[in-house]
């Protein structure tokens, strides 16, 4: 069994009369510890398709499992407790809580969670020992997407979901992001899924699956996978 497992998933949003199928039988899966790169034009599909397997959106049909249990089957008050407990979120714009320092910012997410990291520790790892009492105005797109990322892994979650994370970014600063994420992954173990429309990304992970109009094209493991360092685009 994998560790995460799509089976079939639909999804159909209704907008009045209209019906939008926005996955179409999705069938892949993830293995633990992976990184994994999913990659489709824009309305392909790929943040429905991130926000059901982080429990912030119901699927129409299928099944969707992590780590051998059906989230596809929980009810809204297990789903709340899925999100708090086992799931990191990273975000474009990284949401972050501006009357917080980015200590506090990382200790209110961990607070949730039964078994949190020292939120100074993982602000520490990200980069940002020297920053932790400042406030999300005071640091830059850049350092403000790490206290994002510090957030999420503070949980200690079992699966890390970023959705376009350095889509507000300039290059360099993207590329930076996208090494801590792709270190963290190899440094802790942990379960990685990354969306992007930029296929350059694909030769970072582990796995890539490619989306279009709601259809997976393709799920292909990389055995080549390149530094982020070394990637140009
Ligand atoms: N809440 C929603 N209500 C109606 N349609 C939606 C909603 N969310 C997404 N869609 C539609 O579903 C399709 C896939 O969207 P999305 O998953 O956001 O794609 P992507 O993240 O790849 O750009 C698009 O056609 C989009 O307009
Ligand atoms: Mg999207």
């Amino acid at each position: 069994m994998a560790f995460v497992e799509f089976e079939k998933v639909s999804k159909i949003y209704h907008t009045g009369t209209v019906e939008i199928p926005a996955l179409r039988d999705a069938t892949f899966q993830v293995e633990k510890g992976e990184i994994c790169v999913i990659v489709g034009a824009s309305g392909a599909g790929k943040t429905t398709l991130l926000n059901i397997l982080g429990g912030m959106d119901t699927l129409t049909g299928g099944t969707v499992k992590l780590d051998g249990r059906d989230i596809s089957r929980y009810d809204r008050r297990q789903l709340t407790e899925y999100r708090r407990r086992d799931v990191g979120f990273v975000f474009q714009f990284y949401n972050l809580i501006q009357n917080l320092t980015a200590l506090e910012n990382v200790e209110i997410a961990a607070q949730l969670c039964p078994h949190p990291l020292d939120a100074a520790e993982v602000l520490r790892e990200v980069g940002l020992g020297e920053r932790m009492k400042n406030f999300p105005a005071q640091l830059s797109g850049g350092e403000q997407q790490r206290v994002a990322i510090a957030r999420a892994l503070a949980k200690n979650p079992k699966l890390l979901l970023c959705d376009e994370p350095t889509g507000a970014l300039d290059y360099v600063t993207g590329k930076n992001i996208l090494k801590l994420l792709q270190d963290t992954c190899r440094r802790t173990g942990m379960t990685v899924v990354i969306i992007t429309h930029n296929s350059a990304l694909t030769a970072m992970a582990d796995r890539v699956i490619s989306i279009k109009s709601g259809t997976i094209q393709s799920v292909r493991k990389n055995e080549h996978v390149t530094p982020v360092e070394e990637i140009e685009w």
